[in-house]
């Protein structure tokens, strides 16, 4: 998985990372049916509204990024939209 996705060649910025995440469709949380970049926003605003930190409202806004993943993801290792 190191080699596999550490390689830092696939290079996104914050925004197109949040936006390339709206191509995926999360299985793991069926009870979601909003696009993954309002789910982030939603998430990141009910934090500032909670009066919690800059750091915590910055990790509700990026807090499933690591689901983008799936765009070079395989079903070998389970990473692609189908297997996830
Ligand atoms: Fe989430």
């Amino acid at each position: 998985m190191h080699k596999k996705y550490l390689t830092f060649d696939k290079p996104l910025d914050l925004w197109e990372a949040i936006r390339r995440l709206n191509e995926l469709v999360d299985v793991s949380d069926p009870d979601l049916d909003l696009p993954n970049v309002q789910h982030l926003i939603q998430s990141a605003e009910a934090i500032r509204a909670d009066g919690r930190p800059d750091w915590m409202q910055l990790t509700g806004l990026i807090h499933d990024l690591g689901k983008v993943m799936f765009l070079w993801g395989n079903d070998e290792y389970g990473t692609s939209q189908a297997e996830q």
